[in-house]
């Protein structure tokens, strides 16, 4: 936060230094090469391996470079024996063994340093690529609209962020280095086989080979659709996790907790289910491979004794070519293990790629119309919506609103009044007609410059952990502590913080749950009030209030209200006759609307409210 914050501002002065300190031993990552844009970026290549690594050669080539060094010393050791063997051991050359020896010492050493250097890159290239990949898919949900949200579970989101990226991330950290290194072990043995003794290597490749790669692909295909179903299930645990924490009250109150635990072993069971069943698929492969490998020496040793019995074979060949053969094979068992690593980054990438393909339903216009100052005039212009096309909430609704106008919203339980407000911030676009500010279509503005001047306070406010004066200042960061105190005070709030300990430095508990539901709605109006925006909506803002401190506040919202244009959702008719005009919104459309006294002469539905609500105010 910038100095002059709401949060900042409040430091105390004895803190400063260790504060300044902190902040020159911790960098701050906020200068990311991600340029946030409420639509998303055009072109964007196909989210994979190579678009991850693309544009990362510094860190690419050093890990290429130790992985061929470490494949090659590793291979030193067979060549090595098999010199000793035919040039030391058995001549009695003494040297030739010590110098044997030395090298071989060496070129583990080598090895080892190499395989360091490997290791560490990989981590560091895994983390820098894990990094911008979390920054994309999260810059991805923000701009995702309202209807995404209400879709879409918790549970499954944070899946894709943590579990997903981190498959990905062990799939570059540690799968990729070694899988380069295994591959290239199996060239080089291999082809170093083939220069030892053509014939017998042919014929023992001969008999491993196609057995080996008919398992491969029956791995391959099977365990794709066991990891995908692996991480399904896993989305579906940490759902069912996400519900019950959320819901906590209301399990306690209607004594669901047995019956909970019940339901979530059956999720787990689902996901344990799953696997169980990569474990077989990994059984069988593991445990074939093995099989083709002994099947090997075993053809080899048949082979290669009867070559070094008729001396077409020396001894030192003979071991050597043992050797390698074990080189060979040592990589399948580890290759199937980063084999399984990668299936399961290919199931993950195959999530995040549908989730990086959801496209925002509310789309900026590619060039927007900036708003400038606005005056406030809004229009709803034919304007049929429906959260699903095929069930409309609102049907051909027309309404103007000039600026500087009250009007007051007023009608039954699911009418449609907070959906007109989502649609005048555009949360939704209405599937015919068009919401127009200042006579601008709102699919062709700029949404930041829209939202700066459309505020609206919700029915259920949000609240985010942190203070009192975070969570007023949430809107306009940068307003000082007088002005977070100010807007406190007009929006009622005054009373609670002088008899909180810490006032406006009150820590909010997660979703505002430390706080009444009146309080909450008090401090959103607080919000509105340091936004101050020419729009404003007001969807019960003030429902949760009790009469008094709802009659308490009433100057400050006349004051909140004048010279501005507002939209007030109201079920209490005290409040809505306060407004310039009623409109009452019933059966998905305007029923009626005018002043207080003309609808009460049109004898209408309203005045009917009316009449209901004397006679219980009386
Ligand atoms: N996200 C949503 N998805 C699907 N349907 C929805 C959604 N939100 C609201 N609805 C439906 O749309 C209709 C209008 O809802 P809306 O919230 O606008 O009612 P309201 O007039 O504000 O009611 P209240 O006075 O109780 O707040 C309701 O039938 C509701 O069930
Ligand atoms: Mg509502």
């Amino acid at each position: 936060m910038s100095s002059g914050s709401a949060g900042s501002v409040r430091i105390p002065p004895e803190y400063s230094r260790a504060v300044a300190e902190v902040e020159a031993s911790e960098p701050i990552h906020e200068i990311t090469p991600h340029r946030f844009t409420h639509r998303p970026p055009e072109g964007r290549a196909l989210l994979g391996l190579r678009s991850m690594l693309r544009g990362r050669r510094r860190a690419l080539l050093p890990c290429a470079a130790a992985i061929m060094i470490e494949a090659l010393t590793l291979q030193a050791g067979p060549f090595l024996t098999q010199i000793v063997i035919d040039h030391g051991v058995l001549p009695h050359r003494a040297a030739i063994v010590v110098l044997g020896g030395a090298l071989y010492l060496g070129s583990v050493l080598l090895c080892g340093v190499m395989s360091g250097v490997r290791t560490r890159m990989s981590g560091r290239l895994a983390a820098d690529v894990m990094s911008a990949l979390r920054t994309e898919v999260f810059a991805h949900l923000q701009r995702q609209s309202l209807s995404f949200y209400t879709r879409e579970k918790d549970g499954v989101m944070m899946t894709r962020m943590t579990s997903d990226v981190e498959a990905l991330q062990q799939l570059i950290q540690e799968a990729l280095g070694m899988f380069g290194v295994q591959l290239l072990t199996m060239l080089v043995a291999g082809t170093v086989l083939f220069v030892y003794n053509a014939a017998l290597a042919a014929i023992t490749l001969a008999a491993v080979l196609p057995i080996l790669g008919a398992l491969s692909v029956w791995y391959q295909r099977s365990s794709d659709r066991r990891y995908e179903r692996v991480r399904d299930t896993l989305a579906d645990v940490l759902s069912d996790l996400q519900e019950s924490l959320h819901g906590a009250r209301t399990v306690i109150t209607h004594n669901r907790a047995r019956h909970n635990v019940l339901h979530h072993r059956n999720v787990l069971g689902r996901y344990q289910d799953a696997n169980h069943a990569v474990a077989t698929a990994n059984g069988i492969y593991a445990g074939a491979t093995q099989g083709v490998a002994i099947l090997g020496q075993a053809a080899l040793l048949l082979l290669g004794g009867e070559m070094v019995i008729h001396h077409h074979l020396t001894l030192g060949e003979f071991g050597a070519f043992i050797l390698y053969l074990g080189t060979f094979f040592a990589p399948i068992q580890q290759i199937t293990v980063l084999y399984s690593l990668y299936q399961q980054a290919r199931a993950s990438i195959l999530k995040l790629r549908a989730l990086l393909r959801e496209s925002p339903e509310v789309l900026e216009a590619p060039e927007p119309v900036v708003l400038g100052a606005i005056a406030g005039e809004v229009e709803l212009h034919d304007v049929t919506f429906g959260y699903e096309p095929a069930a409309p909430v609102l049907s051909h609704v027309n309404l103007h609103i000039s600026a500087g106008e009250t009007i007051a919203f007023v009608g039954p339980t699911g009418a449609g009044k907070s959906t007109i407000s989502k649609l005048l911030c555009r949360f939704y676009d209405p599937q015919c007609g068009a919401v127009r500010v200042d006579g601008v279509d709102l699919r062709q503005v700029e949404l930041a410059s829209l939202r700066r001047q459309v505020g609206v306070v919700p029915q259920e406010p949000y609240l985010f952990v942190g203070t009192i004066a975070h969570n007023i200042a949430f809107g306009r960061p940068s307003a000082s502590e007088a002005e977070v105190r100010r807007a406190a005070e007009l929006a009622g709030l005054g009373p609670l913080i002088k008899r909180l300990p810490r006032g406006l430095d009150t820590i909010v508990q997660e979703r505002g749950q430390s706080l009444a539901a009146g309080e909450r709605q008090l401090l959103a109006l607080a919000r509105a009030f340091l936004i101050d925006p020419r729009v404003l909506v007001l969807d019960e803002a003030t429902s949760n209030l009790d009469l008094r401190s709802e009659q308490r506040i009433e100057d400050a919202l006349d004051l909140l209200l004048r010279d501005r244009t507002a939209i007030v959702v109201a079920h209490r008719l005290s409040t809505a006759m306060r407004a310039d005009r009623i409109a009452v919104i019933a059966d998905g459309t305007i029923a009626e609307v005018g002043t207080h006294s003309e609808l009460l002469e049109a004898g209408g539905r309203y005045a009917a409210m009316h009449a209901i609500w004397q006679l219980h105010a009386v």
